[in-house]
Formats: structure tokens, C-alpha cells, sequence
């Protein structure tokens, strides 16, 4: 459904942009009936049979309630809820194992942040470890175990278009994986990954050499992980389908802050999936998926002496223990 009617000479097309007439807001219409909605709820929620999983039964007549709530307060209309059932219809056919555009949209409206947030504070049993942040859509899996101190760097050469910029960006990554206690972990695993100076993974672009960027690290006896990379870059998030539209039809910025993404995992630890923000980054208060912590966010220093590297950051990564 391209365009739909949502009023006299109205219309949303969450392809396009919404229009209306002479530029004018529609009228207010008057709200359903709580009474009768709140009658709707009830006979929703107790179509519940008794034999329905515990975990939904829990949860449903919540989510009912919100639904409904919602779409009474803001009288939504049938053009309106089949608009957004075509864009989660798109989102849906969109996703496959490289991309999930529908995990963007809930991305772009905070809802991976929360879950992640809610979920990284039950699984542990204090709240003193290094804060989570989204994982995201650019994960790989079997990123290559490399040598403490080796670069993620791949085929760099000056034919490299972004190549003057990887230079001046060359950093030198270091620090300890630590437990609540303040003991290092030896043996923890550090596995990290970040877009390329042209803001793209490199599953993303064809020009980069497959798992540039991407390396896994294994802390030593003092708990310590060093390799060798890039400053980060912002980005905008994939912009091709209908989370970026839907970006477009609320003017909102489309950008991540410049970020280095890793999971931090050990024995009788909860893994931690997190992100670095770089302080020099004019996106770091506009984030267009809300992960930026304050603790998250570091300052690289210059390197000296160091011809692999113009920059350097030191940072530690306190797990929490698992209950
Ligand atoms: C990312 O950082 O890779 C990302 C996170 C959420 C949505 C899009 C991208
Ligand atoms: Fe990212």
C-alpha cells in the first residue's frame, strides 16, 4: 500500500511523507469512548485461555492494554494501522542473515537500547560492572582469534580510498578485562569490530576485504587485550529501507556517533556486549539509536614513537559476576 487516505484530500504514504492540505494540521476528532474501550480490553485480555504459555499470559494483557490505550488516544484510524502494518510487512521482507531492518526500526525508537538495559540488569547480581549497549545489526560471529598487539587493519594501501584518513585515525587500543572484585581475567575473550573511515561495516562494502575491521582477542595473564585500529567514524544508519524513511518522515537525524563495538566474554561472567564513543564526535547527544552512556565514552590521546599508531586509548572492562 503506497498511499493511503487518512482524511478529506489527506493522505499518509510512509513511503513518501504525510500531506495535507494547504499545509494545514487535520481537525481534531473526538475520542472513542473509554467505557467502550476499556470493554475491548477486557474481552481481549480474557480470551486468554488457561492453558496459554505463562510467560505470554504474563505479559499480553499488558501490551494489550497499551495498544489499545494508544491507538484511543491518538484515534487511529484504519488507513493508519493498515500504513503501519504494510511498513512492519516491509521491514519483514526486507531482513535476511546480513541485514534486519526490522530490528532497525526498533532500534530508531529506543527499543533495543531499553531491552538491553532491562535485560543486562537481571542477569547480573550488581549493577558495578561497565555499562551494556546495543549490539546492532553489524555483528559477525567468526571474526579471526588474533595475537595480542596485531592489527585489525586489513589490505590497507594508499589505493585505499579512504587511506589518508586511516592514518590519521591509526589507533593503539589497549587495557585489562577485570572482575566486579577488581581481579583481571586471563583467558577472557575480546572480540570487536567498527565501520570503516567511509562509514561502512565491511559486509557492507564490496571494496573492503572480508572481516576488516573485526578481530577477537584473548586476554593474558594480567587480564590484558591490546591490538591495533582505527579511531572511529560516524555513520548513518542503513538508509535504503523503510527505517530510514521512517527517519525522513520524522526529520530525524540519521547518525551514530563514532563508536568501537565489543563483547567481553569469561567463565563464570556475564558477557558483555558494549560500545566505545569517541569524545570528539558532534553526534554523541543525537545518537539515532540512544546508546550513548557518558561512561562509554573515552578520550584517545596522542601516540609518540609509535609509526602504527597516532593515537592511543586505554580502557578496562569490569564483568559483572553471573548470579
Ligand atoms: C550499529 O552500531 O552498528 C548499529 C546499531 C543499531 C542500529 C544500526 C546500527
Ligand atoms: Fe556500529
Amino acid at each position: 500500500m503506497e498511499h493511503v487516505l487518512i482524511g478529506k484530500d489527506t493522505t499518509l504514504n510512509l513511503r513518501m511523507g504525510i500531506t495535507f492540505p494547504d499545509d494545514q494540521a487535520p481537525e481534531k476528532v473526538l475520542p472513542t469512548s473509554a467505557k467502550e474501550g476499556q470493554s475491548l480490553i477486557n474481552q481481549v485480555i480474557a480470551a486468554t485461555g488457561p492453558k496459554a504459555h505463562p510467560r505470554l499470559a504474563q505479559i499480553m494483557p499488558s501490551l494489550v492494554r497499551h495498544l489499545h490505550e494508544f491507538a484511543r488516544e491518538v484515534n487511529l484510524t484504519v488507513p493508519e494501522w493498515m500504513a503501519a502494518v504494510d511498513l512492519l510487512n516491509e521491514c519483514g521482507q526486507m531482513s535476511n542473515d546480513r541485514r534486519n531492518e526490522t530490528q532497525l526500526l526498533c532500534d530508531i525508537l529506543g527499543l533495543e537500547s531499553l531491552v538491553d538495559e532491562i535485560t543486562s540488569n537481571m542477569l547480573a547480581s550488581s549493577n558495578a560492572g561497565t555499562p551494556s549497549a546495543v549490539l546492532g545489526p553489524f555483528y559477525r560471529h567468526d571474526a579471526p582469534l588474533l595475537p595480542n598487539g596485531s592489527s585489525i587493519i586489513k589490505n590497507l594501501t594508499s589505493a585505499t580510498p579512504w587511506y589518508s584518513q586511516a592514518i590519521a585515525d591509526s589507533a593503539y587500543i589497549t587495557g585489562r578485562v577485570l572482575s566486579t572484585d577488581g581481579k583481571p581475567i586471563a583467558g577472557a575473550i575480546v572480540d570487536t569490530w567498527l565501520a570503516a573511515p567511509n562509514g561502512l561495516y565491511e559486509q557492507q562494502d564490496d571494496s573492503q576485504t572480508d572481516m576488516n575491521l573485526r578481530g577477537r582477542f584473548e586476554t593474558d595473564r594480567d587480564g590484558r587485550f591490546a591490538f591495533y585500529a582505527l579511531r572511529p567514524t560516524s555513520y548513518p544508519i542503513p538508509f535504503d529501507g523503510p527505517a530510514g524513511r521512517f527517519l525522513t518522515l520524522l526529520d530525524r537525524n540519521p547518525n551514530r556517533p563514532g563508536h568501537i563495538h565489543f563483547i567481553v566474554s569469561a567463565p563464570q561472567h556475564c558477557a558483555l556486549t558494549t560500545q566505545l564513543f569517541d569524545d570528539r564526535d558532534k553526534y554523541l547527544t543525537e545518537d539515532s539509536v540512544f546508546a550513548v552512556k557518558d561512561e562509554l565514552v573515552v578520550k584517545f590521546s596522542p601516540r609518540e614513537g609509535d609509526p602504527k599508531a597516532r593515537w592511543y586509548l586505554e580502557y578496562d572492562f569490569v564483568l559483572r559476576r553471573e548470579n
